[in-house]
């Protein structure tokens, strides 16, 4: 008995044929309460709409409204070295280092004179190239300064279309990442990347760098510098032919069969070295190994 009892308050309960309830509630109750959802819930998106369509009026295509302020860029080396930051390879086996060859001469394409002379300008050296909005009025599309590849001499694999790495003497390309509106160089003090040996750690308090296997380096262009001219830099968007400059090392007498730890770094008056904080920035590091043996 008691168990029908049971039963017959649950069919109630789900539908109340004295009542007309269901679930507890009348029809009229359950709509006023889908009505309070519905209502509800396009509110939420309008004020979600609203909000969106007004951030969005605030933003400039042209220019990123929030940026991190990094205030030193990264550094990156071509040819791309691996995880590991390594360029190894043997002169006696082309297979080893004929991939780091073809990875310039992809890199370098966008750089070919002729295609630089069809993008972009030549500019005033040794100055920053301004091209700045007038209020509202947006000095756009914007210029972009010829970088062509034969600045890079004895690296732009024009001549040497091995870049040195058959005869153990590569060269290795840094770009800085682009930082929009940065200004390098006060007083028109261009900055300049230098490489040197990386110290490293080779025991708990002990340290290392292979100052005396890397030997004589050349730079391309002269000095290793960044033309002010190529800053600053306005966006993707608002800069659409934009080359970022280049500096060729080429290492001419690097000690073989030793991994040998470089480190290769940006100079400027006005941009500090990597802090606590971007320990990496405006530095990179990479180990090169050009082995000689010939089995
Ligand atoms: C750039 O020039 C080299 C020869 O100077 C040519 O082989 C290569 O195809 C060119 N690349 C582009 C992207 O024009
Ligand atoms: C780049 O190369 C082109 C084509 O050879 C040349 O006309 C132009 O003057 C060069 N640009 C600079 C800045 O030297
Ligand atoms: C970008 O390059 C194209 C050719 O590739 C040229 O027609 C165009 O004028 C250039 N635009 C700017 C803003 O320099
Ligand atoms: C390179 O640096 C040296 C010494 O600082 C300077 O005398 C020379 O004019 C520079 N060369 C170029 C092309 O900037
Ligand atoms: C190359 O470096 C070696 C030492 O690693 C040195 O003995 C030699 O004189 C250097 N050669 C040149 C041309 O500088």
């Amino acid at each position: 008995m008691a168990k029908d009892g049971e039963k017959g308050e649950w069919k109630e309960f789900i539908w109340n044929p004295r009542t007309r309830e269901f679930l507890g509630r009348t029809a009229s109750s359950w709509g006023l309460i889908i009505l309070f959802y519905i209502v509800f819930y396009i509110f939420l998106a309008g004020l979600f709409a609203l909000t969106m369509y007004v951030m969005l009026q605030t933003l400039d295509d042209h220019k990123p409204t929030w940026q991190d302020r990094l205030s030193t860029p990264g550094m990156v080396i071509r040819p791309k070295a691996d995880e590991t930051f390594e360029i190894v390879y043997n002169i006696h086996d082309t297979e080893s280092w004929d991939m780091y060859a073809q990875a310039l001469d992809k890199f370098l394409g966008p750089y070919n004179n002729s295609a630089q002379a069809q993008k972009n300008d030549e500019c005033v050296p040794d100055k920053h190239f301004l091209q700045e909005d007038s209020g509202d009025v947006k000095n756009n599309p914007k210029r972009s300064c010829q970088f062509n590849r034969t600045f890079l001499e004895e690296c732009s694999g024009i001549n040497d279309r091995y870049y040195g790495y058959h005869e153990g003497k590569p060269c290795i390309i840094i770009k800085l990442n682009r930082v929009i509106g940065m200004l390098p160089g006060k007083d028109g003090q261009a900055p300049f990347v230098t490489c040197g040996a990386k110290r490293y750690r080779v025991g708990k308090d002990e340290w290392r760098e292979d100052s005396e296997k890397i030997g004589e380096l050349m730079y391309f262009p002269p000095n290793g510098t960044f033309n002010l001219m190529y800053y600053p830099y306005y966006g993707k968007k608002a800069q659409v032919n934009y080359s970022q400059p280049l500096v060729a090392v080429k290492f001419l007498n690097v000690t073989t069969n030793q991994d040998v730890n470089i480190e290769c770094k940006i100079n400027a008056n006005n941009i500090p070295l990597g802090n606590e904080r971007d320990k990496f920035a405006g530095r990179v590091s990479f180990k090169l190994r050009i082995n000689t043996n010939t089995n």
